[in-house]
């Protein structure tokens, strides 16, 4: 039984409001030695220019081989879900591996296919608003939040409109935290691995203008991708896409109507929503923690030096909150202004995804107000429950009402 103090991600007391445990840590040192329960001891880093500094730090790894033996132990023990989290793709790799394999997807995910998916966004937001408006209640996870990032994300990829439910269904029991959808976990990986696989096989016979059949045919200095590397690819975009996206809309709906003045802002003008969305990225943002890094040498945080072989977690929750860096951190202020925060990391590891994210979040927040007009929160926000694990921050519903329109 370790005698350090415990990161209980798994505890619902301790998801309701993590921000006063990394208040407490971030005041009383850079970086601190944890236990997460099931997985072991874990470095969490807390402070704003310390969590910049660490994911710019080469001797901060996030190559498979690299995991400490204990760590890969109790990852493949906890089950195939974790086991994505030692796939070969992008996010897994360290330079050069990492260099190469971005450089070719951002020749493909370029900021034009993002701009051209904006007129569908709209147009899968109204539809899915369309069901609701009568019905003068919702539960906007449910509604909204999940299925318009993953739509979007079948629309991006390329993956035909008869495949959606099954991938959406697949999609959904792989990010469940359902321990009753456990037991499915390992069969359904195999089913999207097997979908994907068939897929981009498909796409070298009959290429169309989505992202995989141009993950298929993308070449630079001589350099392509294999079919695997293209599956990995579609996989992370996948996961890394969806739920965060989700946690977008839903974080960012709570903070606009648990603080009503500034709803009642952004109502009165729209041209705040660019910020408005930065604001909720940074005030409650999706991943509230990175994915892991392990230290292949010491690694010098603040005045704490961190041995090799460790495990680190860059607590982008905590960053995002250091007064240090932003005034008055705990306050929701949507025309806040020099809003640098971490919520899509920093370094090499950038979110790739960012621009798709906020078109997605600015729709999905705009089109909400304008078709909810009185929209509220038809429970009280002590009653929302919060979903448990490490990495991401985001609630089970959100349940609302409003005049039906
Ligand atoms: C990486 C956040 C949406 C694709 C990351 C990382 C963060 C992040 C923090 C770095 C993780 C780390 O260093 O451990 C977010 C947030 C999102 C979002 C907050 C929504 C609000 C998306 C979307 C996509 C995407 C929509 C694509 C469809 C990626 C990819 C990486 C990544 C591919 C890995 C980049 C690399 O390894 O070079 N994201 N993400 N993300 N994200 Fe996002």
């Amino acid at each position: 039984m370790s005698d350090l103090v415990s990161f209980d991600v798994t505890n619902p007391l301790f998801k309701a409001n993590p921000h006063d445990f990394y208040t407490g840590l971030r005041e009383s040192g850079p970086a601190h030695l944890v236990h997460l329960p099931g997985y072991g001891d874990v470095w969490l880093v807390t402070g704003y220019a310390e969590a910049r500094a660490a994911l710019a730090d080469p001797n901060l790894s996030k190559d498979p081989a690299n995991v400490p033996a204990s760590l890969q132990n109790a990852m493949v023990e906890a089950g195939e879900r974790d086991g994505f989290q030692l796939m070969a793709h992008m996010l897994n790799s360290d330079p050069p591996d990492h260099t190469r394999l971005r450089k070719l997807v951002v020749r493909t995910f370029t900021a034009r296919r993002v701009r051209e998916l904006r007129p569908r966004i709209q147009e899968i937001t109204d539809a899915l608003l369309d069901e609701v408006v009568a019905k003068g209640s919702a539960d906007l996870m449910d509604d909204l939040a999940f299925p318009l990032p993953i739509t979007v994300i079948c629309e991006l990829l390329g993956v035909p409109a008869e495949d959606r439910d099954d991938f959406r269904r697949w999609t959904s029991i792989l990010v469940s935290e359902d321990e009753a959808l456990r037991p499915q976990l390992q069969d359904t990986f195999a089913q999207l691995n097997a979908y994907l696989t068939d897929l981009v096989r498909h796409k070298h016979v009959a290429p169309d203008d989505g992202l995989l059949s141009a993950l298929v045919s993308v070449a630079e200095d001589g350099d392509s991708l294999d079919d695997d590397e293209v599956v990995w690819m579609a996989f992370l975009l996948l996961v890394a896409g969806h739920e965060t996206t989700e946690n977008l809309i839903g974080n960012g709906m709570l903070a606009l109507l648990s603080n009503p003045e500034q709803l009642a802002a952004l109502r009165a003008d729209e041209s705040l929503l660019p910020s408005a969305v930065e604001e909720m990225l940074r005030f409650e943002g999706p991943v509230e923690t990175t994915t892991w890094r392990f230290t292949t040498g010491p690694v010098e945080i603040g005045a704490v030096t961190i041995p090799a072989d460790q495990t680190v977690v860059v607590v982008l929750a905590s960053a995002n909150r250091d007064p240090s860096r932003f005034a008055d951190p705990g306050r929701f202020d949507i025309s806040r202004e020099d809003n640098q925060h971490v919520a899509f990391g920093h370094g090499i590891h950038y979110c790739l995804g960012a621009p798709l994210a906020r078109l997605e979040g600015q729709i999905a927040i705009a089109s909400v107000l304008r078709r909810l007009p009185d929209v509220q929160l038809a429970v009280d926000e002590g009653d929302l429950a919060w979903r448990l694990g490490i990495v991401m921050r985001g609630l089970h519903h959100l349940p609302v009402r409003f005049t039906p329109g």
